[in-house]
């Protein structure tokens, strides 16, 4: 198959953003994502309110993608869509549309994984940023996942650790929780614990066994930490707000970085590429340039907007699949369990 001039759309909708790309070759034309405030009240994702949203923004999110694009319709080879991981509500709203403008324009429909566009978004033509030769260890973390994969080649993925519990970015907003913050808080903590100093305060971290994260039993500690200090002094929180977001942020990436080191030891692979919203997070991005120097680590991190939800990794994952000729029936259904 030619792989000369190829334009393929992205749909992603897994979640709470609503997202459309438009992939020329290997370069994103156009990266449309419609955020949805409504959530932000209820302090997380409320999964009836996430599909209506969806299905009110799914059209325009796709027109803007096709005219930023500078792109028409009919010039599609294909339409890839998020089948899954991801709240059922949410997949069915951009997998129907994309199964029906496929069949409407009469060319192939692509099904991608969540889990692994967000790993095969760093193989986006993207100046500045260089790609990930093969093996390399891939960790996700944002708000829903957090995974280490082993990543043999672009289809060739195991997953060698994830959470037992809640993510990384959970960890992060239900902190911030407590601390009366607002949502998400993994942007405010990470710029207040800058500013903090990481050691005020110890926070014991879980022992789970392997690759494996457990974040829950944290945020516990970090509740009675807080009621317990505000019992003794109700200004507490506030006159030591910068210190306890750089505690916070100090043990989360010493869990994370742990869980690296072990996951290059146990695989003999030091190319680390980190996806996710977390990424987005200075403390890990700090702490994987220290290990390039301590440890001979080779590491990558993604331009920010292919990195938290977005449907450009969609359209990449569509490109790649489609140069395999790899494609879905009209018959596939979105899964929310979907496994990498
Ligand atoms: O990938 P993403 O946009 O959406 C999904 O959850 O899939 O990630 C959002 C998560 C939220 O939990 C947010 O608090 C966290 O990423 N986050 C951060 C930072 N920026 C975003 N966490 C820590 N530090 C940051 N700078
Ligand atoms: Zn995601």
């Amino acid at each position: 198959m030619s792989s000369q001039n190829i334009y393929i759309l992205g749909i992603e909708s897994s979640c709470d953003d609503t997202a459309a790309s438009i992939i020329h070759n290997g370069k994103i034309l156009s990266n449309v994502v419609a955020s949805q405030k409504i959530h932000e009240e209820f302090g997380g994702v409320v999964p009836e309110l996430a599909s209506r949203a969806h299905q009110q923004n799914i059209v325009p999110v796709v027109h803007q993608a096709l005219k930023k694009a500078g792109v028409t319709k009919n010039q599609l080879h294909a339409i890839a869509f998020t089948r899954g991981p991801g709240l059922m509500g949410s997949l069915l709203v951009g997998t129907s549309f994309a199964k029906s403008l496929a069949y409407g324009l009469n060319i192939p429909l692509i099904d991608v994984n969540h889990m692994q566009a967000h790993i095969l978004a760093h193989f986006i033509d993207e100046e500045g940023f260089e790609k990930p030769s093969f093996p390399f260890i891939a960790m996700t973390i944002s708000g829903g996942h957090t995974q280490i994969v082993e990543v043999k080649s672009h289809f060739d993925m195991t997953v060698i650790g994830e959470t037992i519990d809640d993510a990384v970015g959970e960890a992060y907003d239900k902190s911030g929780k407590i601390l009366g913050l607002g949502y998400p808080a993994g942007p405010e903590i990470d710029k207040r614990a800058q500013k903090g100093n990481p050691k005020a305060f110890q926070f014991t971290k879980p022992k789970v066994e392997g690759l494996n994260f457990s974040f829950s039993g944290l945020k516990t500690a970090i509740l009675y930490f807080v009621q317990r200090e505000v019992k003794a002094n109700p200004n507490f929180i506030e006159e030591n707000l910068n210190d306890i977001c750089a505690s916070i942020q100090y043990t989360i990436i010493g869990i994370l970085i742990d869980k690296l080191k072990l996951a290059t030891k146990q695989t003999g692979i030091k190319q680390i590429a980190i996806g996710g919203g977390v990424s987005a997070n200075s403390g890990i991005r700090q702490a994987l340039k220290d290990g390039e120097q301590k440890f001979g680590w080779t590491t990558y991190v993604p331009k920010f907007e292919f990195t938290t939800d977005n449907a450009a990794m969609i359209a990449i994952v569509g490109y790649l699949k489609y140069l395999e000729g790899n494609f879905a029936e009209q018959n596939v259904t979105a899964s929310a369990r979907l496994k990498i």
